[in-house]
């Protein structure tokens, strides 16, 4: 399939986990918590593929499939994963959490466009 199939179906993960989590975090619910894991799945399937249609290219820069900044996004998609339950039990609440999860997402698309390690 043609990588920007899965860019675009990474997209539709990335603004459904946003709208899911500030749905979530304004007042939990069990529709967003849905919306949550369907993102979390368009992420995981965009993301591996474009990393199965990228892996040359990857191995010639950072002589890996899988380079550092590639496993430190799976890091960040792991804490996204765990904000349902920070929601559910009000660990981190209103603006902060916003502030949290705008800053991850951002985190993630540097690490994407300016692979740093
Ligand atoms: C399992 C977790 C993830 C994997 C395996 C993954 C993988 C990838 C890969 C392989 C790329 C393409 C990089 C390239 O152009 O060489 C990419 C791009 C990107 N990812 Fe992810 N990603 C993950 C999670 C996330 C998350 C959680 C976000 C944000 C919420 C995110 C946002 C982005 C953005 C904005 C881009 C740039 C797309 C573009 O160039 O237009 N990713 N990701």
């Amino acid at each position: 399939m043609n990588p920007e199939i899965y860019k675009l179906i990474h997209y539709a993960g990335i603004f459904t986990l946003l709208f899911a989590l500030g749905s979530l975090f304004t007042k939990y619910n069990k529709a967003a918590v849905i919306g949550h894991g369907i993102a979390l799945l368009l992420l995981i399937l965009g993301g591996f593929g474009m990393q199965a249609k990228y892996k040359s290219v990857y191995v010639g820069q950072f002589g890996a499939t899988w380079p550092n900044w590639l496993i430190a996004k799976i890091v960040i998609w792991v804490i996204f994963g765990a904000m349902v339950a920070l929601a559910k039990k009000k660990k981190i609440q209103g603006p902060a959490a916003w502030i949290v999860c705008i800053g991850l997402a951002l985190a993630a698309a540097y690490l994407a466009k300016f692979k740093p390690f």
